[in-house]
């Protein structure tokens, strides 16, 4: 049975707090897990890009990554168009899924609609289940913007095994306990982006200091004055609780509890924010684009035995090559991948 876990992050735009405290944050804490992390640039092509930026964005995020404490001893990181593999399931996952499915996915609802949204639009919830299917994946750990697309995962999983044979490991999303859907500071009620329409109320993880705080000194809370610990009623106050209390390493209705006013509080997630990403923004500054690079580099090697094996394994349950279909988790055999693999 597998434990291993993945997570993906899409370079279209800087790595923002959300993206910490959702899921690089879990991924670097869980690393005694076999733990797989990768730059879903593919994604990033879903909307219109500069190819230049995706190339700069896609290393900042991989940079950002070893800043935060993913170890690439342990950790397999790449960039996911390095990995042919994930193109190759995502078209045979397209073989399973329907287009009903696809149309009903909250993304593609509120980013695509138009006749010239990119068709890649629509059926990138089907990639992202080829990314978690490629590695016989158990847990995915993720902000709670992406449990959806990880239950797509899972239908799919489960119809092909039903239809094909055993071929997938079917695997589960997890959240953090808090902070699993951090909101934007100048508009709670949406979640913190990387595009978001005003970058100013999404703390960028590379803001110098003075920036963060203060977007966060400006940070729309209520009128009720009083600090309390309600993400329902209160969300603009919650979240600034949540968000000191990820910085800190404490609970929300504690630090609610030890605070009074708007400002005092609003000065210490600053000051907790700042301390939290000091380290980080020193440890990437210190990585050249060339010690990146060979990470990625030896990462997509490393990634790649099982990605081609899951492959093989798929088309065979497909009647794609001569090979008998061999179930999930099993090593790749000469009987199962084909000899010109
Ligand atoms: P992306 O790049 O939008 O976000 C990367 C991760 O950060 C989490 N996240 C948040 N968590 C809490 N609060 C927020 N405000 C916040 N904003 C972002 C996201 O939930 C995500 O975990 N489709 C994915 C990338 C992907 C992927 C995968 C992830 C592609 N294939 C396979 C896991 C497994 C995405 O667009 O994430």
């Amino acid at each position: 049975m597998s434990d291993r876990r993945i997570s993906g992050f899409k370079p279209t735009g800087p790595l923002q707090l959300g993206n910490y405290v959702g899921a690089i944050r879990p991924v670097v804490d869980g690393q005694d897990q076999p733990t797989i992390v990768f730059v879903a640039d593919l994604h990033a092509m879903t909307v219109p890009g500069d190819p230049q930026r995706l190339r700069e964005l896609s290393l900042q995020v991989a940079g950002l990554l070893l800043a935060s404490g993913v170890d690439p001893r342990r950790t397999i990181l790449y960039r996911q168009s390095d990995l042919p593999a994930h193109a190759e399931l995502h078209y045979l996952l397209e073989c399973v899924a329907t287009y009903g499915e696809a149309h009903r996915m909250i993304q593609f609802k509120e980013k695509g609609g138009g006749s010239g949204t990119r068709l890649s639009l629509l059926t990138y919830p089907v990639l992202m289940a080829a990314d978690i299917l490629l590695h016989d994946i158990a847990e995915v750990p993720v902000g709670r913007d992406q449990r959806q697309h990880v239950e797509l995962t899972r239908d799919l999983a489960m119809r092909f095994n039903e239809r094909h044979g055993p071929v997938f490991t079917v695997p589960r999303a997890t959240h953090p306990a808090i902070a699993a859907r951090l909101a934007d500071l100048a508009d709670p009620a949406v979640k913190m982006g990387k595009t978001n329409a005003s970058s100013n109320g999404v703390l960028f993880l590379l803001d110098p200091p003075d920036v963060l705080r203060r977007k966060i000194m400006r940070a729309v809370t209520d009128t009720a004055g009083e600090v309390a610990y309600d993400p329902e009623n209160r969300p603009g106050v919650s979240n600034l609780l949540e968000l000191l209390a990820v910085a800190t390493g404490d609970d929300p209705r504690r630090i609610a509890s030890g605070h009074t006013g708007y400002g005092a509080l609003k000065r210490a997630t600053a000051d907790a924010v700042i301390a939290l990403l000091e380290p980080i923004q020193r440890r990437y500054h210190a990585l050249s684009e060339d010690d990146i690079e060979q990470v990625l580099a030896a990462g997509a090697e490393r990634a790649a035995e099982r990605a081609d094996a899951t492959v093989a394994r798929t088309k065979a349950a497909m009647g794609l090559s001569s090979a008998r279909p061999a179930r999930a988790g099993s090593p790749a055999t000469p009987e199962t991948v084909p000899a010109s693999r």
